[in-house]
């Protein structure tokens, strides 16, 4: 098996984007540019991509660590030269150089895979295999002219085209496979172009044909793949076309979106078979959604983990995990590492954070849990409040099994609702209310024994007496 490195380059200053922050760190469907081209090339290759860095280096490594080796082009001097910088660590350390920028993040690793396999498979010894492109809008790319053997002649840019090579209709992508033991010495004959006498990668073809290795070219056949980006309407191109990308993606697995073009779905999301997703859904982060889930309208999930049956309305979940059948919305926020067991019912307006909810909790209007423990089918009435916050420490609620908080309950945490235990409405509940105990009042005293059990046997009497 040859060997393969690659070589991503995004020492650019992207001026054009008009930004403080570096252009390959832009976020595209909410993953920085660069990623995607990292993510890429070890995919293809299976080892790390050597990074050539200049513009907010720093920031770029932070980003990525381990995933890629970083060398550093102090000096904008062109392509060719920065690829030069990656000499020192791939110097006869690879069979084939795979070449590639960190600003086109549509380029898929299958793409990437045939180029490489029509370099390594061609006959003749080519010295590189270049990816071009077949379009009416040149977009200021480089063109191809081609011999009458179909190998490539030259590459000539735009600014240096006669009006005759203009009209030419194959475009330089920018990706090339290189042979590894040829490339390096042809990178040091490279001469500067004026007018800004930079060094040009697209150099290489006229030395290869001038020492007798062919140049070949594969056509790419997706036009979304060979976006580039140079300004903040390239961006958005891009984030259309991979809105599209994944969305069809999802469509063709199973996964009912009402509206795509108003469904925003991040690279690393899952989604279950018949799950059907509602306009103005934004799935991101590492959200995982089970099946037969109806997400939206009007949500935000970011980190979700949701299983099957689930079903959110005009709600946000962050950071949080919801099992089987849990219900929510409108107008529901969980965050901070909150769970939610088996059928949990959340209704209008409620909070939860950091708390974990049993199976089959009801909370069905208006209400905030923080730093809570809720013991399976406890109901949370409307208004009920975890006072967790006493303004030096966050402070735990513990509430138990069949537990029956009501309506308007301050739980002035730490404080332990027993199970089976019941509140009055409007109580301040300040100490520990024991098992089956009901409290009431400001702040809340214990009365007697919870009568809800009592009162709903009553009521089966009453209703089998019929
Ligand atoms: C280059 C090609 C052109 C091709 C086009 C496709 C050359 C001379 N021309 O032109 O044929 O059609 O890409 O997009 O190669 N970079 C560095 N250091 C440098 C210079 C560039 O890291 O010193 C990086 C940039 O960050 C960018 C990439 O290389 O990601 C391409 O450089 P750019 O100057 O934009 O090349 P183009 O003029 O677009
Ligand atoms: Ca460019």
């Amino acid at each position: 098996m040859p060997t393969l490195a690659s070589v991503i380059l995004a020492a650019g200053e992207g001026t054009r984007m008009k930004s403080k922050l570096a252009k390959v760190l832009h976020p595209l469907a909410g993953k920085p540019l660069v990623d995607y081209a990292v993510e890429a090339a070890r995919q293809l290759s299976g080892r790390a991509p050597v990074l050539v860095v200049g513009q907010q280096s720093d920031a770029v490594r932070a980003y990525i660590g381990e995933r890629a080796v970083f060398v550093e082009q102090a000096e904008r001097r062109g392509t060719a030269h920065a690829v030069q910088m990656a000499e020192p660590v791939l110097r006869g350390q690879a069979d084939h150089v795979l070449v590639c920028y960190g600003d086109m993040p549509l380029l898929r690793p299958e793409t990437l895979r045939r180029l490489v396999e029509t370099h390594a498979a061609a006959p003749g010894n080519p010295a590189l295999t270049m990816l071009t492109f077949v379009s009416d809008n040149p977009r200021g790319f480089g063109r191809i002219v081609r011999k009458a053997d179909r190998t490539v002649a030259a590459i000539v840019e735009e600014a240096a085209a006669t009006p005759e090579q203009l009209t030419l209709r194959e475009l330089n992508v920018g990706v090339y496979v290189f042979d590894g033991a040829w490339l390096w010495d042809a990178l040091a004959r490279i001469t500067p172009t004026p007018p800004k006498n930079e060094f040009y990668l697209t150099d290489v073809v006229a030395l290869a044909n001038a020492g007798g290795r062919p140049v070949l070219a594969l056509q790419g056949d997706d036009p979304d793949e060979l976006i580039g980006i140079n300004n903040r309407a390239h961006l958005a191109e891009a984030e259309a076309a991979l809105r599209r990308r994944i969305n069809l993606g999802h469509m063709l697995n199973g996964v009912t979106l009402i509206d795509p073009a108003a469904t925003y779905i991040g690279p690393d999301v899952t989604i279950g078979q018949d799950t059907v997703i509602y306009p103005n859904t934004i799935l991101q982060g590492r959200t995982a959604v089970g099946a037969d889930c109806q997400i939206g309208p009007n949500s935000i999930l970011t980190n979700a983990t949701v299983g099957d049956s689930c079903r959110i309305t005009a709600s946000v979940v962050e950071d949080s995990t919801l099992e089987r059948r849990v219900e929510m919305g409108p107008f529901v926020r969980v965050r901070g590492g909150a769970y939610l067991c088996e059928g949990v019912q959340m209704g209008n307006y409620g909070e939860v954070k950091k708390s974990h909810l049993g199976p089959g909790v009801k909370m069905h209007h208006f209400s905030y849990v923080g730093d809570a423990e809720v013991g399976a089918g406890a109901n949370v009435s409307a208004g009920v409040i975890t006072c967790n916050y006493d303004g030096v420490n966050k402070n735990q609620t513990i509430i138990g099994e069949g537990a029956f908080v009501g309506s308007d309950t301050m739980l002035v945490a730490p404080v332990t609702i027993g199970a089976g235990a019941l509140t009055g409405a409007g109580s301040v509940v300040r100490a520990d209310v024991p098992p089956g105990k009901v409290a009431v009042g400001v702040p809340a005293r214990i009365i007697g024994d919870n009568p809800i059990p009592e009162r709903r046997a009553a009521k089966k009497r009453a209703e089998g007496g019929k």
